[in-house]
């Protein structure tokens, strides 16, 4: 009878992306906790020694504007989102063994000597690079608090990095006027020293590392693996570990002045929180991170980072003598609906708005049933969503508890048969044998496949409760008996897949280990059979979701997403949420948005080149009661002399903005793909100057 034999005993040690300490957890988010921790779970399941850890990745210069913007010290903003993260975690039942914090001690001794042991193995290199720099603010400004001109389609205000209308990439000095997104300060050029990590002499480990196998499995899934490749013949490009003062992270232990990148300090966030936890559990850290450890060490990633968890994280990692990760499993991002997730259309759906208003486990279940070993998107529809919900997790599984309990109750004292005939075992026994092919789907991230092979289970078992009619049984107390034994074994089935679920469903099974008097399920005990056994009495497992919950949920997440003060325009977070960046910032505004801006006629009075700038028009605009002076990058459509005299609409309660040729008071209004093409809107002669617009 039993299916599964002791197994050998894994070490495992197991990691998701640290999420950033400056923004909520979201949907997104979400389905790589839940599938890591899913995965996890059944690790414990089967008895493994596995370890589970995270932290908040805390270091960064958006992180420091953030607190800066809301008046109080990084340390500050960081413990308070690390409450919200960990509530949010407990929330979704994502079990961490520890969740711990990159700013910590352990973190920096580590991040600090692994910067060492690279630099003794020749690996550093320092170079002087040029940057844009706020005069005002005293800092060197990253690509994205760089704004300015798109010099393809000349969109305003747009990211150094690229630009979100027109989607080309380039670099931030090519942008037109550009300003600091901090302040608004036009930057200038500088020059400083760089630190950089010499991941072009890692080619050849790195090979060797991809292609080594883990139990004859290769660290990367196949697709990760041709992108590795891609990588490897563009030519591996020295990695920038470097950032000046002021920065929010760790020293560089021999450049005072000078900081460890983020992104450097960050997956060894995941070393620091094993150390910390090892140090409370009593386990050897030491062991577990030498080259040669008998652990295993896998890392749950999102697609967006996986050229800093299979490229520069492993290369750091060997080159200061520590253990390679034997697997880095990549998932694709979330839609909603088929969509991006996106704010306006309120599937930016935070953690918190999803607790208040729908069951965590649904969610769980749902992502599950859709996740599987290959980095796809995946997508939440809310109708697939209620009917999965309703229809397999209600209707099949829970159904069949609910379907039994009650005669076991009534008329069997509560009491399950003492023995069953052998037909009936034949039926256990078939659902017992299907504990091997699950686990292989478990251990293979094949969680939507498992899912299927449990709800197949779950239609088997439904079908034979109706082929046996236990409520016509009932009525007949000659049937009696017959009654018992169904109702044990269709019991029986029902324990079987709560441990196949358990995994996903780590709180239903919790209620299902009471209402069956049993001890926490473990993947061994599938083998066992409950008889002449005493459980209580069946209580409401799950509910099924009104659709009406999910309306009241999206709207409440439209209400919560309505703009809120922005900070110095910083984009708050990237890589986990950096499937969102473009939707959250290119996204509609809402009517009150639109109402705040005020749209006056203008008379241009005066049309001027300025020296030095290829497209800009220095403008007087007469509104009637007062004059502004207004740059527009319009010469390429206009001479100064065909606009004096025109009128035209501007943003008069655009804040007035410094730009290298003088500060420019508002903006005129045009439209037109660029070049020769530029029409500035002109109202209806008879307009006059200073009229509102709207
Ligand atoms: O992309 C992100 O959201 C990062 N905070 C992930 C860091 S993962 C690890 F390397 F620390
Ligand atoms: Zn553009």
């Amino acid at each position: 009878m039993t299916t599964t034999e002791p197994l050998p005993r894994r070490r495992i040690l197991v990691t998701s992306a640290l999420p950033y300490a400056n923004g909520s957890i979201h949907l997104g988010h979400l389905v790589e906790y839940i599938q890591t921790d899913i995965w996890v779970r059944f690790q414990k399941l089967r008895g493994h020694e596995c370890y589970y850890v995270c932290a908040d990745d805390t270091h960064g210069t958006p992180i420091m504007l953030r607190a800066q913007h809301e008046g109080i010290t990084p340390e500050q903003l960081i413990e308070r989102v690390h409450h919200e993260h960990k509530a949010d975690f407990d929330a979704f039942a994502v079990d961490f063994d520890n969740y711990y914090s990159t700013n910590a001690d352990e973190n920096r001794v580590l991040a600090q000597g692994i910067y060492r042991r690279l630099r003794d193995a020749g690996l550093i290199d320092t170079r002087v690079i040029e940057q844009f720099y706020d005069p005002e603010r005293g800092m060197f400004l990253p690509d994205r608090f760089i704004k300015g001109e798109c010099p393809k389609c000349h969109a305003l205000d747009q990211y150094g990095d690229g630009c979100e209308v027109c989607g080309t990439t380039y670099v931030p000095t090519e942008l037109i006027n550009p300003y600091s997104a901090v302040s608004g300060a036009t930057p200038v050029t500088r020059e400083s020293e760089h630190y950089f990590f010499k991941l072009g002499q890692c080619e050849a480990f790195l090979r060797d590392w991809m292609r080594s196998g883990n139990g004859g499995r290769p660290p990367l899934q196949p697709e990760a693996a041709n992108k590795l490749q891609d990588w490897f013949e563009a030519g591996l490009r020295d990695w920038d570990i470097s950032r000046d003062a002021p920065y929010f992270g760790f020293e560089i232990p021999d450049a005072p002045g000078k900081y460890l990148y983020v992104w450097l300090d960050a997956p060894v966030g995941y070393m620091a929180s094993f150390e910390n936890l090892a140090k409370r559990r009593g386990l050897d850290f030491a062991a577990w991170w030498q080259p040669d450890s008998n652990t295993e060490l896998h890392h749950f990633i999102g697609k967006d980072i996986l050229y800093f968890h299979a490229l520069f994280w492993p290369a750091t990692l060997h080159f200061s003598g520590y253990r390679t990760p034997n697997q880095v499993c990549v998932h694709g991002f979330l839609t909603v609906n088929g969509q991006k997730m996106s704010k306006s259309r309120g599937t930016f759906i935070t953690a918190r708005t999803y607790v208040d208003h729908l069951d965590p486990e649904y969610l769980r279940y749902y992502f599950a049933a859709k996740l599987n070993e290959r980095i796809e998107d995946i997508d939440l529809n809310f109708d697939d969503y209620v009917a999965r919900v309703n229809s397999n997790l209600v209707g099949k599984y829970v159904n069949i508890a609910s379907r039994s309990a009650g005669f076991v109750s009534k008329l069997f004292d509560a009491r399950l048969c003492d023995t069953l005939p052998t037909r009936d075992l034949k039926l256990i026994e078939s659902f017992q044998t299907a504990a091997g092919t699950i686990a292989d789907l478990y251990e293979t991230r094949q969680f939507s496949e498992a899912v299927k092979t449990i709800m197949a289970l779950a239609d088997q078992a439904n079908e034979h409760i109706d082929a046996a009619r236990p409520w016509e049984l009932a009525k007949d107390p000659e049937q009696h008996n017959r009654l018992h034994e169904l109702c044990t074994t269709h019991l029986n089935l029902f324990r079987l897949l709560t441990l196949y679920l358990k995994p996903i469903l780590p709180n239903i099974s919790r209620k299902v280990e009471t209402f069956l008097r049993i001890d926490p399920l473990r993947w061994s005990d599938a083998g066992d059979i409950l008889l002449a056994h005493a459980i209580d009495t069946y209580q409401h497992l799950a509910k099924r979701v009104d659709p009406a919950q999910v309306e009241a949920m999206l709207e409440k997440n439209r209400e919560n997403m309505k703009p809120s003060k922005p900070i110095s325009s910083a984009p708050s977070s990237s890589g986990a949420a950096a499937q969102n960046k473009t939707t959250a910032s290119a996204d509609t505004i809402d009517f009150d948005s639109f109402a705040k801006i005020d749209l006056r006629v203008a008379r241009i009075s005066k049309a001027e080149a300025v020296e030095g700038a290829d497209k800009l028009l220095r403008l007087t605009l007469d509104l009637g009661d007062q004059t502004r002076t207004v740059f527009a990058g319009i010469k390429s459509a206009y001479t100064a002399a065909q606009l004096e005299g025109r009128l035209t609409v501007m943003v008069a309660n655009l804040a007035p903005r410094k730009m290298r040729f003088g500060v420019s008071e508002g903006m005129v209004l045009a439209a037109g793909p660029g070049g020769k093409d530029i029409w500035l809107l002109s109202p209806d002669d008879g307009a006059q100057p200073g009229m509102r617009v709207k």
